[in-house]
């Protein structure tokens, strides 16, 4: 392993950054693997005599010789920047500048943006009740980032359904930070083998072949992954999934849809923290089967969710039925048909032709964060997520405020990925029934 730090790269490498940041484009950093060692790890905390990272003095870098407190903010240095006006390409989190009270955050990747995490809500359920409140931490995975004002959850101290200690969340429990896994010409992962030639999670990315790999779907950690700063048992059991994102995927939906082509084992990847969450082993109003073989959503359901549009509309089609906020798997690992679900059909719905459709965790959650409680894709703790033709109900600004439960038009709006009330009904109900009729079905 090579640790030497050379001017030169490092010149090159900030040279590579600010590029980055003036052209708004998404210049590959990580190419499906580690990466330059030097945009994450500085020997000694020292550029031309200043510090690299403010936090700590030169000479005495942050653990791992990380130029950050901690590993989460190093990754933030790069995936938040302060004055993002508008979804910025890898950017996954807002800064706190920019999103003021009851202004959302900016971000709207498909796995979400942390900032939901710093956003609490009030509100009066029904009048004559107390105020009900949804914290901060409810809102998805809470990364532990100092340097970002990103800490533990302090109601959860361990993943529901598992025992992953919440002080030790961060960017670096679920991507392996120098990718080592990859996916090789027989469809296989391994965390070793052919060298990477770039990204696997693209639609226009490269395919693996006997000579070169590519790297799994967002360099996340696969079988055996375990960070070293967390010490023993909690290598993970499960591989990264098959999964396709498009190229352009950090956008605003208010026109047309971001389309992720989930391909398979998402539920099971994320069992690698959460073993028994929504199984027999919890109550009932957590159960729901995800992933493979419980989860597949049978022909009854892939009808089903192909007419329906919205609440009293079941005149959709399969080649039009997809929702980004009600996504499922495709039920194969398959990446010519994933990317060709990505490049050529977006909308298509569920079909048996590509594979045994499967409802997931992503079907009802996002990885990193939302606007909801529970890290839900829609707010599914009121009867309805439309009314009088607005997310909030109208109620905005109320105290009582049972819809949109706190938030401003502006957030309920960016919670749903800008998709325009008038997608749904009005009244409309929650999503589940883009899959069930009724409640016993
Ligand atoms: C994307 C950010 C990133 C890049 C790029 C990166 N590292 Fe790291 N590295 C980390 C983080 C985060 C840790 C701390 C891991 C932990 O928490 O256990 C780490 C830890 C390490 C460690 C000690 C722990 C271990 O896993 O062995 C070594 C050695 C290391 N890195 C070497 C390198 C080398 C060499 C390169 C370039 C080929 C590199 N790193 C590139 C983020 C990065
Ligand atoms: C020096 C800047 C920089 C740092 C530090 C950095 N990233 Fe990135 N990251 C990027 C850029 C640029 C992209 C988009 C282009 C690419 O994929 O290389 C990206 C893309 C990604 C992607 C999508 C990659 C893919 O193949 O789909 C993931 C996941 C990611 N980063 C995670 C992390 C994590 C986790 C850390 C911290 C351990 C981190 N990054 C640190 C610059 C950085
Ligand atoms: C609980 C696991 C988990 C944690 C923690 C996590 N990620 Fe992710 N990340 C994922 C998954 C899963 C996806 C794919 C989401 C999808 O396609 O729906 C993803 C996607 C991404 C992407 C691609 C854009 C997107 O949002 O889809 C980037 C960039 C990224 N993560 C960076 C980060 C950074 C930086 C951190 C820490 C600040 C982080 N992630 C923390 C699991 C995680
Ligand atoms: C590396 C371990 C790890 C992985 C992998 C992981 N989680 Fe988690 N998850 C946790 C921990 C720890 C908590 C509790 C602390 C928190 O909420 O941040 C948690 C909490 C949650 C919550 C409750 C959030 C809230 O605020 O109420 C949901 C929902 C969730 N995870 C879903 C998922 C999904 C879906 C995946 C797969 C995409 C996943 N998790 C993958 C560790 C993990
Ligand atoms: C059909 C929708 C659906 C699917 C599929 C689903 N969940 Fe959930 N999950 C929910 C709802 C609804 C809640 C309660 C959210 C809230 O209001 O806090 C929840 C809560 C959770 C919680 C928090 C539990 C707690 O004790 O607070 C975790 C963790 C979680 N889900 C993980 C997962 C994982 C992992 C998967 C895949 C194996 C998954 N979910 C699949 C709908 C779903
Ligand atoms: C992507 C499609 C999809 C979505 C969205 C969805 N479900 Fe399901 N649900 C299924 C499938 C598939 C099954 C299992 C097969 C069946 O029961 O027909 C199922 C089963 C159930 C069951 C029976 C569970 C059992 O153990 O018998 C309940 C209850 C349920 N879902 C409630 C919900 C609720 C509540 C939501 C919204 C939070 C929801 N579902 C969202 C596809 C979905």
């Amino acid at each position: 392993m090579r640790l030497t730090c050379h001017k030169l790269v490092v010149m090159i490498l900030l040279t590579l950054v600010v590029f980055t940041v003036i052209s708004g484009k998404a210049k590959a950093f990580h190419q499906g693997g580690a990466g330059e060692c030097e945009g994450c790890h500085t020997m000694h905390n020292s550029y031309e005599g200043m510090p690299v990272t403010p936090t700590n003095p030169v000479g005495t870098a942050g653990v791992f010789l990380l130029k950050g407190s901690d590993a989460s903010s190093v990754c933030l240095s790069c995936h938040q920047k302060s004055g993002d006006t508008s979804p910025a390409s890898f950017h996954v989190s807002t800064a706190d500048t920019d999103m003021p009270l009851g202004s959302p955050p900016r971000q709207l990747t498909p796995g979400g943006d942390f900032g939901w995490l710093k956003k609490a809500y009030t509100w009066i359920p029904a009048l004559g009740t107390l105020p009900l409140t949804s914290s901060g931490d409810s809102h998805g995975h809470n990364i532990v980032a100092q340097d970002y004002g990103y800490f533990a959850d302090s109601y959860k101290t361990t993943s529901p359904g598992g025992f992953y200690p919440s002080a030790s969340m961060g960017c670096t429990s679920c991507h392996d930070p120098h990718g080592k896994y990859r996916r090789l010409a027989d469809g296989s992962i391994a965390a070793g083998g052919t060298s990477i030639k770039g990204s696997g999670s693209l639609a226009s990315g490269p395919d693996p072949d006997t000579q070169q790999s590519v790297g799994v779907y967002r360099l996340l950690g696969g079988v055996g992954y375990n960070p070293k700063s967390l010490g023993g048992g909690f290598a993970f059991s499960y591989n990264p999934p098959a999964a396709v994102a498009p190229d352009t995927y950090n956008r605003s939906e208010s026109l047309t849809q971001t389309r992720v082509a989930y391909g398979s084992g998402m539920s099971d990847w994320c069992r690698n923290c959460h073993a028994n969450i929504h199984t027999d082993a919890l109550p009932t109003p957590l159960k729901h089967p995800a992933g493979s073989p419980n989860g597949s959503l049978g022909a009854r359901i892939i009808n089903y969710y192909d007419q329906y549009i919205k609440d009293g509309n079941l005149t959709g089609m399969e080649a039009n039925a997809w929702l980004s906020l009600v996504p499922f798997e495709a039920g194969t690992s398959n990446y010519a048909t994933l990317k060709s679900l990505v490049a050529a059909t977006p909308t298509k719905g569920p079909s048996a032709t590509d594979g045994t459709p499967t409802v997931m965790c992503l079907t009802c959650h996002r990885a990193h964060a939302s606007g909801w409680d529970g890290s839900m894709r829609w707010n599914n703790r009121t009867i309805n997520i439309v009314l009088n033709g607005l997310y909030t109900g109208g109620q905005a600004g109320q105290a009582f405020q049972p819809n949109a439960q706190g938030r401003t038009e502006q957030e309920a709006l960016r919670s749903y990925y800008d998709f325009p009330t008038a997608t749904f009904a009005n009244p409309q109900r929650t999503l589940c029934y883009k899959c069930h009729l009724n409640g016993s079905e």
